[in-house]
Protein backbone atom coordinates (compact mmCIF):
# COMPACT_ATOMS: atom_id res chain seq x y z
CA UNK A 1 0.00 0.00 0.00
CA UNK A 2 1.08 4.00 -0.46
CA UNK A 3 1.58 5.94 2.10
CA UNK A 4 -1.50 8.15 3.19
CA UNK A 5 -1.58 11.37 2.86
CA UNK A 6 -3.29 14.24 4.00
CA UNK A 7 -5.02 15.51 1.14
CA UNK A 8 -5.52 11.57 0.22
CA UNK A 9 -7.53 11.51 3.28
CA UNK A 10 -9.74 14.80 2.21
CA UNK A 11 -10.75 13.29 -1.08
CA UNK A 12 -11.78 10.89 0.71
CA UNK A 13 -15.19 12.45 1.35
CA UNK A 14 -18.45 11.29 0.60
CA UNK A 15 -15.98 8.35 -0.86
CA UNK A 16 -14.61 5.08 0.57
CA UNK A 17 -15.12 5.37 4.75
CA UNK A 18 -11.99 6.09 6.58
CA UNK A 19 -10.71 3.69 9.43
CA UNK A 20 -8.36 5.36 11.84
CA UNK A 21 -7.62 3.30 15.23
CA UNK A 22 -5.26 4.65 18.21
CA UNK A 23 -2.41 3.52 18.58
CA UNK A 24 0.39 4.70 21.30
CA UNK A 25 3.60 2.20 20.87
CA UNK A 26 5.42 0.67 18.10
CA UNK A 27 3.97 -3.20 18.27
CA UNK A 28 0.34 -1.48 17.80
CA UNK A 29 1.26 0.44 15.58
CA UNK A 30 2.41 -2.13 13.18
CA UNK A 31 -0.65 -4.28 14.29
CA UNK A 32 -2.49 -1.02 12.97
CA UNK A 33 -1.06 -1.16 10.03
CA UNK A 34 -0.69 -4.52 9.19
CA UNK A 35 -4.90 -4.16 9.36
CA UNK A 36 -5.07 -1.58 6.48
CA UNK A 37 -5.74 1.17 8.62
CA UNK A 38 -5.96 4.68 6.92
CA UNK A 39 -5.15 6.92 9.83
CA UNK A 40 -2.86 5.79 13.38
CA UNK A 41 -4.21 8.37 15.81
CA UNK A 42 -1.69 8.69 18.94
CA UNK A 43 -4.55 9.72 21.26
CA UNK A 44 -4.13 11.80 24.32
CA UNK A 45 -6.55 8.84 25.26
CA UNK A 46 -2.45 7.00 26.23
CA UNK A 47 -3.15 8.64 29.68
CA UNK A 48 -6.21 6.63 30.93
CA UNK A 49 -5.89 3.40 28.36
CA UNK A 50 -2.03 2.77 28.35
CA UNK A 51 -0.40 5.32 31.56
CA UNK A 52 -3.35 4.66 34.05
CA UNK A 53 -4.90 8.14 34.89
CA UNK A 54 -8.10 9.61 35.63
CA UNK A 55 -8.47 11.16 32.43
CA UNK A 56 -6.36 12.90 29.57
CA UNK A 57 -5.40 16.20 31.09
CA UNK A 58 -2.44 14.06 32.95
CA UNK A 59 -0.33 14.01 29.84
CA UNK A 60 1.62 16.95 28.14
CA UNK A 61 3.82 17.49 25.09
CA UNK A 62 6.71 15.51 25.82
CA UNK A 63 4.61 12.69 26.47
CA UNK A 64 2.33 12.78 23.83
CA UNK A 65 5.67 13.47 21.36
CA UNK A 66 7.25 10.25 22.76
CA UNK A 67 4.36 7.96 21.59
CA UNK A 68 4.08 9.71 18.35
CA UNK A 69 8.02 9.12 17.83
CA UNK A 70 7.49 5.61 18.65
CA UNK A 71 4.41 5.20 16.42
CA UNK A 72 6.07 6.81 13.63
CA UNK A 73 9.24 4.59 13.75
CA UNK A 74 6.90 1.53 12.86
CA UNK A 75 6.78 3.52 9.51
CA UNK A 76 3.55 2.96 8.44
CA UNK A 77 1.65 3.46 5.68
CA UNK A 78 -0.87 4.85 7.85
CA UNK A 79 -1.32 8.70 8.40
CA UNK A 80 -0.06 9.43 11.56
CA UNK A 81 -1.68 11.86 13.52
CA UNK A 82 -0.70 13.49 16.82
CA UNK A 83 -3.12 14.69 19.35
CA UNK A 84 -2.22 17.72 20.95
CA UNK A 85 -2.71 17.37 24.69
CA UNK A 86 -4.65 19.92 27.17
CA UNK A 87 -2.93 22.71 27.72
CA UNK A 88 -0.48 22.69 24.36
CA UNK A 89 -3.22 25.33 22.63
CA UNK A 90 -4.28 27.13 24.85
CA UNK A 91 -1.92 29.69 25.45
CA UNK A 92 -1.20 31.75 22.44
CA UNK A 93 -0.72 30.79 18.85
CA UNK A 94 2.96 31.14 19.06
CA UNK A 95 3.02 28.24 21.62
CA UNK A 96 0.31 26.27 19.79
CA UNK A 97 2.45 26.53 16.67
CA UNK A 98 6.03 25.71 18.24
CA UNK A 99 4.06 23.08 20.16
CA UNK A 100 2.68 21.29 16.93
CA UNK A 101 5.78 21.17 15.57
CA UNK A 102 7.43 19.26 17.90
CA UNK A 103 4.40 16.72 16.90
CA UNK A 104 6.00 16.77 13.37
CA UNK A 105 10.37 16.97 13.88
CA UNK A 106 10.48 14.96 16.61
CA UNK A 107 7.26 12.66 16.80
CA UNK A 108 7.45 12.17 12.88
CA UNK A 109 3.27 12.97 12.51
CA UNK A 110 1.89 14.21 9.38
CA UNK A 111 -0.88 16.03 11.13
CA UNK A 112 -1.97 17.17 14.41
CA UNK A 113 -5.37 17.41 16.25
CA UNK A 114 -6.88 19.13 18.77
CA UNK A 115 -10.16 19.91 20.33
CA UNK A 116 -12.48 22.58 20.17
CA UNK A 117 -14.43 24.80 17.87
CA UNK A 118 -14.63 28.42 17.10
CA UNK A 119 -12.72 29.67 20.35
CA UNK A 120 -9.81 27.63 18.54
CA UNK A 121 -9.50 29.26 15.37
CA UNK A 122 -6.97 31.70 15.87
CA UNK A 123 -4.76 28.79 16.92
CA UNK A 124 -6.06 26.63 14.45
CA UNK A 125 -5.06 29.17 11.15
CA UNK A 126 -1.71 29.70 12.78
CA UNK A 127 -0.89 26.36 12.87
CA UNK A 128 -1.73 25.71 9.01
CA UNK A 129 0.36 28.80 8.29
CA UNK A 130 3.11 27.38 9.16
CA UNK A 131 2.01 23.67 6.86
CA UNK A 132 0.86 21.33 9.70
CA UNK A 133 -2.35 19.78 8.91
CA UNK A 134 -4.60 19.65 11.35
CA UNK A 135 -8.09 17.46 12.38
CA UNK A 136 -10.68 19.13 14.17
CA UNK A 137 -12.37 16.89 17.44
CA UNK A 138 -15.79 18.12 18.20
CA UNK A 139 -18.87 16.73 20.64
CA UNK A 140 -17.70 15.07 23.72
CA UNK A 141 -14.08 16.56 23.81
CA UNK A 142 -12.64 14.67 26.75
CA UNK A 143 -10.09 17.68 27.97
CA UNK A 144 -13.34 19.73 28.51
CA UNK A 145 -14.42 17.09 30.94
CA UNK A 146 -14.35 19.54 34.27
CA UNK A 147 -16.51 22.07 31.75
CA UNK A 148 -18.73 19.69 30.94
CA UNK A 149 -19.32 17.70 34.05
CA UNK A 150 -18.09 14.37 33.01
CA UNK A 151 -18.08 12.42 30.04
CA UNK A 152 -21.47 12.95 27.87
CA UNK A 153 -23.35 13.09 24.80
CA UNK A 154 -23.06 16.37 23.37
CA UNK A 155 -25.16 18.10 21.33
CA UNK A 156 -28.61 16.53 22.19
CA UNK A 157 -30.60 20.07 22.75
CA UNK A 158 -31.29 21.75 19.76
CA UNK A 159 -29.32 24.63 20.84
CA UNK A 160 -26.61 22.65 21.55
CA UNK A 161 -26.86 20.87 18.22
CA UNK A 162 -27.05 24.01 16.24
CA UNK A 163 -23.55 25.41 17.88
CA UNK A 164 -22.10 21.93 16.85
CA UNK A 165 -23.14 22.35 13.52
CA UNK A 166 -21.55 25.95 12.94
CA UNK A 167 -18.62 25.06 14.72
CA UNK A 168 -17.86 22.25 12.51
CA UNK A 169 -18.38 24.87 9.33
CA UNK A 170 -16.37 27.15 10.82
CA UNK A 171 -13.13 24.28 11.61
CA UNK A 172 -13.65 23.74 7.93
CA UNK A 173 -13.84 26.88 6.83
CA UNK A 174 -10.32 27.60 8.84
CA UNK A 175 -8.65 24.63 6.66
CA UNK A 176 -9.05 21.33 9.35
CA UNK A 177 -8.83 18.47 7.13
CA UNK A 178 -10.61 16.13 8.71
CA UNK A 179 -13.51 16.11 11.51
CA UNK A 180 -13.39 13.68 14.51
CA UNK A 181 -17.19 13.91 15.90
CA UNK A 182 -17.45 12.07 19.70
CA UNK A 183 -19.96 11.26 21.40
CA UNK A 184 -22.95 13.03 19.36
CA UNK A 185 -26.71 11.98 18.23
CA UNK A 186 -26.26 10.44 15.02
CA UNK A 187 -28.58 13.09 13.59
CA UNK A 188 -26.13 15.17 14.19
CA UNK A 189 -23.34 13.80 12.55
CA UNK A 190 -25.54 13.48 9.60
CA UNK A 191 -26.12 17.00 9.35
CA UNK A 192 -22.91 18.01 9.95
CA UNK A 193 -21.36 15.00 7.58
CA UNK A 194 -23.58 16.81 4.54
CA UNK A 195 -22.65 20.26 5.41
CA UNK A 196 -18.66 19.97 5.20
CA UNK A 197 -16.61 19.62 2.42
CA UNK A 198 -14.17 17.71 4.78
CA UNK A 199 -14.17 13.68 6.17
CA UNK A 200 -16.20 13.56 9.62
CA UNK A 201 -15.06 10.56 11.65
CA UNK A 202 -17.03 9.42 14.29
CA UNK A 203 -16.66 7.38 17.47
CA UNK A 204 -20.26 7.40 19.36
CA UNK A 205 -21.44 9.24 16.11
CA UNK A 206 -23.37 6.74 14.36
CA UNK A 207 -23.35 5.65 10.88
CA UNK A 208 -23.76 8.35 8.53
CA UNK A 209 -19.91 9.74 9.30
CA UNK A 210 -17.14 9.37 6.25
CA UNK A 211 -15.22 7.53 8.85
CA UNK A 212 -15.25 5.23 11.86
CA UNK A 213 -12.45 5.36 15.04
CA UNK A 214 -11.74 3.73 18.00
CA UNK A 215 -9.46 2.92 20.74
CA UNK A 216 -7.04 0.21 20.21
CA UNK A 217 -7.38 -1.30 24.05
CA UNK A 218 -11.20 -1.24 23.21
CA UNK A 219 -11.78 -2.55 19.70
CA UNK A 220 -9.14 -5.76 20.89
CA UNK A 221 -10.44 -6.24 24.51
CA UNK A 222 -6.91 -5.02 25.98
CA UNK A 223 -8.57 -2.59 28.60
CA UNK A 224 -7.87 -3.08 32.21
CA UNK A 225 -11.48 -1.46 33.46
CA UNK A 226 -15.06 -3.25 33.23
CA UNK A 227 -16.06 -0.31 31.82
CA UNK A 228 -17.15 -0.11 28.13
CA UNK A 229 -19.20 2.55 26.61
CA UNK A 230 -22.51 1.92 24.29
CA UNK A 231 -20.12 2.83 21.10
CA UNK A 232 -17.35 0.71 21.44
CA UNK A 233 -17.58 -2.82 19.27
CA UNK A 234 -14.87 -5.60 20.85
CA UNK A 235 -13.52 -7.75 18.02
CA UNK A 236 -10.98 -9.96 20.74
CA UNK A 237 -10.48 -10.64 24.21
CA UNK A 238 -6.94 -10.37 24.44
CA UNK A 239 -6.71 -9.64 27.93
CA UNK A 240 -8.47 -13.03 28.77
CA UNK A 241 -5.72 -14.48 26.13
CA UNK A 242 -2.67 -12.98 27.24
CA UNK A 243 -3.57 -13.76 31.04
CA UNK A 244 -4.43 -17.67 30.00
CA UNK A 245 -0.92 -17.27 27.92
CA UNK A 246 0.89 -16.35 31.01
CA UNK A 247 -0.80 -18.82 33.54
CA UNK A 248 0.79 -21.54 31.47
CA UNK A 249 3.73 -19.86 31.01
CA UNK A 250 3.83 -19.96 35.11
CA UNK A 251 2.59 -23.54 34.97
CA UNK A 252 5.61 -24.84 32.92
CA UNK A 253 7.53 -22.78 35.58
CA UNK A 254 6.34 -24.26 38.60
CA UNK A 255 6.47 -28.02 36.55
CA UNK A 256 9.81 -27.79 35.26
CA UNK A 257 8.77 -28.08 31.85
CA UNK A 258 10.67 -24.45 31.08
CA UNK A 259 12.87 -24.32 29.59
CA UNK A 260 13.37 -27.65 27.30
CA UNK A 261 16.55 -28.74 25.66
CA UNK A 262 15.90 -27.19 22.53
CA UNK A 263 15.38 -23.68 24.92
CA UNK A 264 18.70 -24.16 26.65
CA UNK A 265 22.09 -23.02 25.67
CA UNK A 266 24.80 -25.98 25.53
CA UNK A 267 28.21 -25.96 25.52
CA UNK A 268 30.49 -27.53 23.09
CA UNK A 269 30.99 -30.56 25.14
CA UNK A 270 33.15 -32.63 22.70
CA UNK A 271 35.75 -29.81 22.82
CA UNK A 272 38.35 -31.50 25.49
CA UNK A 273 39.73 -28.25 25.53
CA UNK A 274 36.47 -26.67 27.39
CA UNK A 275 36.44 -29.54 29.31
CA UNK A 276 39.59 -29.30 30.71
CA UNK A 277 39.54 -25.75 31.54
CA UNK A 278 36.21 -26.61 33.45
CA UNK A 279 38.21 -29.34 35.40
CA UNK A 280 40.81 -26.29 35.92
CA UNK A 281 38.31 -23.89 37.49
CA UNK A 282 36.82 -26.69 39.70
CA UNK A 283 39.96 -27.44 41.00
CA UNK A 284 40.50 -24.33 41.93
CA UNK A 285 37.55 -23.72 43.37
CA UNK A 286 37.93 -26.55 45.91
CA UNK A 287 41.45 -25.04 46.68
O1 LIG B 1 -7.51 10.44 22.32
C1 LIG B 1 -8.26 9.75 21.64
O2 LIG B 1 -8.21 8.50 21.66
C2 LIG B 1 -9.23 10.41 20.78
C3 LIG B 1 -10.19 9.55 20.03
C4 LIG B 1 -11.21 9.01 20.94
C5 LIG B 1 -10.80 10.26 18.90
O3 LIG B 1 -9.25 11.59 20.70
Amino acid sequence: MAKITVPGIRSRKGGARIKMVTAYDHPSAVIADRAGADIILVGDSVANVVLGHEDTLAVDVDVMVHHTAAVSRAKPDALVVGDMPWMSYHVSAEDTVRNAGRFVREGGAGAVKLEGGRKRLEAIEKVIDAEIPIMGHLGLTPQSIHTMGGYKVQGKQAQAAYELISDAQSLAGAGVFALVLEAVPDKVAEIVTREIPIPTIGIGAGPHCDGQVLVYHDVLGLGSGDFQPKFVRRYANLADDAVAAMERFFADIESGDFPSDEETYHMATDSAEILAGLADLEAHAKQ
